[in-house]
């Protein structure tokens, strides 16, 4: 029997798994659950066991990149110099004892380092490319390595150049000259624009940085433009060419061609200054039109900053310093599950109002149950909130000596408060979701996500008009919308007849759609557009995806094992499948996906393990052109297994089970007709 994982070891594990989660919530979805301050509280837990325990290292821990791989809507731009993520000091004595690892690292213990600071934006990293002094490329920064092309959509954002200025003589800038800066939502607008949106009853964004993120990864990009977006440049790329020797050089250089640059940015010489510049920017954060959530000390010399060099995801010649968020006490007066848009169930605590941060509190979330017992929240407890930047803010944690003992636990339903559909766990992500595609909670988003153009594609039905039909008690789940007559739409406020007419043609015309939409508009969690192709590819109808099993489910290359348990919940639940029979009585008919055709590859099994010379997909999608199929795990019925750098314990299983392992060269010839 192995032994049993160390409570270090689990620790990790959960952690890996809250950062991965919340990594992706913040950079694929726009829609993180947590605070930055309590995600960092995760990550830097996470790196303070790493490092205790360098044992338990893996390559695959999170805190072994900078952020979240690109959404696959755009294309993808490969940044030519890594962008990094910043170590975080959080009190003078952190940056402190930063202040001492850079002048024992230059060699020169006594030293006042020359530093330029500037105030830390809470916004979008983004990278411009010119050439030319011509604008090409805006990419995000994505996991750092590799980032998504938002050229067009940066490009309507007035503050960037689209053509940068000559400098004056004797100055000029490289051929192709790249630099970094931060995409930000001013304040005020974004009030404005969540008032509006709250108005046209569409969801509001949590905070600016979200409204920036949601703006700037817009596919209609005069959606961006509707927007007023602002940009301010901070570093650079690739230096090749570029004539300073310091940052301040540079930061004047962006300014002359033209770049906006942060004009609070200023050279401190020594610690004590930097701490002065943070004590400042403490005081003037809420009088500027965007949030700031801390200041960034950065060593002003190239030269030294190079001698610095980077530890794996950050530089040692800059720090965040952050500042403490606001925090407060108060009484926890119930604990309630609520429902999310998405059917995501949080307990959300009940506050006795108390004012933080420049308003009112009376809820904060718990964020999911693996939170509120970790803490140990309990019903009439004592506890500190703390709001950073956020709308929503967060429990820190009880205030154990106020426990009376009369202090009651919550517990999450097993069933929806909203419809009473089963309320699953989703494995690994210490989540809760209602799995009803009815759930009136969820209804608006889901009919939304159902008509929209990666699904049914159903046009006019925009979010008033399906708040209409939600509460005219028209509509109850998707399939509703295919027994919409005329007459019934015509009698809904302010609708002409004409249009009446036409939304049931919509309606009708969308019977028959491909089947990757269809599955894609049902709105299965984990299942995108990208996720419904892979399926439709591999199960062709619809009947078949909904009797697989969860086996059949994880011989698909891409599908994890969390993904196969949500799809096959997903079918479980009786009132999907009524909505489903429905849909088909209707006559909705997804189009059947002819298989592909084979190759000379087609009937082997693939196993990928390590690291190649191209990234593993491509080597898969190769694979699967030839007619090969991919599996995530090793069997019996595995015929070759492919063996990159560092292979994981799919090489040991293989050489176990006596299987044909190939190394990348082997795995070319084989490739080859
Ligand atoms: S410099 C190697 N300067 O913070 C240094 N970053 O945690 C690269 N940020 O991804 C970044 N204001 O999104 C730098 N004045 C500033 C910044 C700043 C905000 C963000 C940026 C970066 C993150 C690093």
């Amino acid at each position: 029997m192995p032994a049993k994982k160390s409570s270090v070891a689990q620790e990790i594990d959960q952690l890996r798994r809250q950062v991965d989660h919340h990594n992706r919530r913040y950079h694929v979805h726009d829609a993180p659950e947590i605070s930055d301050a309590e995600y960092d509280r995760l990550f830097r837990r996470l790196v303070e066991l790493e490092d205790a325990h360098p044992e338990l290292a893996s390559p695959t821990s999170p805190t072994q990149r900078v952020g979240a791989p690109p959404a696959e809507k755009f294309e993808t731009v490969r940044h030519s110099i890594a962008m990094l993520s910043l170590n975080n000091a959080m009190s003078e004595d952190e940056f402190r004892d930063f202040d001492e690892r850079v002048r024992r690292g230059l060699n020169r213990p006594t030293d006042a380092i020359d530093y330029v600071v500037e105030p830390k934006l809470d916004g979008l990293a983004i990278e411009l490319v010119y050439e030319q002094a011509r604008l090409m490329v805006a990419s995000t920064r994505g996991d750092g390595v590799v980032g998504e092309n938002v050229t067009a959509n940066v490009k309507t954002i007035h503050s960037v150049p689209l053509e940068l200025r000559a400098l004056p003589r004797g100055l000029a800038l490289p051929e192709r000259f790249e630099v970094r800066g931060e995409v930000i939502f001013p304040k005020k607008a974004f009030e404005q624009l969540n008032a509006d949106r709250a108005k046209r009853g569409e969801p509001v964004f949590a905070n600016p940085r979200n409204a920036a993120a949601g703006s700037l990864r817009q596919l209609d990009s005069r959606i961006t433009a509707s927007r007023p977006l602002d940009m301010f440049c901070y570093a650079p790329g690739d230096l090749t060419g570029v004539a300073a020797k310091t940052h301040w050089e540079f930061l004047e250089l962006l300014h002359a061609c033209g770049l906006k640059t942060n004009p609070l940015s200023r050279r401190c010489a020594g610690a004590e200054a930097v701490i002065e510049f943070h004590r400042e920017m403490v005081e003037r954060r809420m009088s500027l039109d965007y949030d700031v959530d801390g200041i960034v000390a950065k060593v002003n010399r190239f030269d030294q900053q190079r001698q610095l060099g980077l530890v794996s995801r950050s530089p040692r010649w800059a720090i965040a310093y952050k500042f403490k968020a606001q925090q407060a006490t108060t009484r926890v007066n119930n604990i309630l599950p609520s429902v999310g848009r998405t059917g995501t169930v949080t307990p959300i605590a009940e506050l006795e109002p108390v004012f933080v941060g420049g308003v009112t509190v009376s809820n904060a979330s718990l964020h999911n149950m693996d939170e509120v017992e970790r803490k140990d929240v309990r019903i009439g407890d004592t506890v500190t909130i703390e709001r950073a930047g956020d709308v929503i803010p967060y429990v820190v944690g009880v205030v154990f000596d106020k426990r009376s003992g009369k202090e009651r636990k919550f517990h999450m339903p097993d069933s929806c408060p909203v419809c009473g559909s089963k309320v699953v766990r989703e494995e690994g992500a210490a989540a809760y979701r209602c799995i009803g595609m009815s759930c009136p909670a969820k209804l608006r988003e889901s009919i939304r996500h159902f008509a929209s153009k990666h699904a049914l594609d159903i046009d006019g039905l925009g979010d008033k008009l399906v708040t209409h039909l939600i509460d005219s008690g028209l509509v109850r789940n998707v399939a509703d919308l295919y027994s919409l007559t005329k007459e019934q739409l015509a009698g809904l406020e302010r609708m002409a007849d004409k249009s009446a007419q036409n939304i049931v043609d919509a309606v009708a015309g969308s019977k028959q759609p491909t089947l990757a939409r269809f599955i894609n508009g049902l709105g299965i969690p984990q299942v995108g557009e990208h996720m419904a192709e892979v399926l439709a590819e591999r199960f062709g109808t619809i009947d078949v995806l909904e009797n697989a099993s969860e086996e059949q489910l994880l011989e698909v290359r891409e599908v994890g094992p969390q993904t196969a348990h949500e799809i096959r919940a997903f079918f479980d639940v009786k009132e999907n499948q009524r909505v489903l029979r429905r849909l088909r009585d209707f006559g909705v008919r997804p189009r059947v996906v002819q298989r592909r055709k084979s190759g000379h590859l087609s009937g082997k099994t693939f196993v990928l393990t390590g690291t190649l010379s191209i990234p593993r997909d491509q080597m898969a999608k190769e694979i699967e052109a030839a007619g090969g199929k991919i599996t995530s795990s090793v069997s019996k019925s595995t015929d070759y297994v492919i063996v990159g750098e560092d292979p994981g314990s799919k090489l040991d299983k293989a050489t176990k089970l006596g299987l044909t392992t190939l190394d990348e060269a082997g795995a070319r010839r084989l490739l080859q007709p």
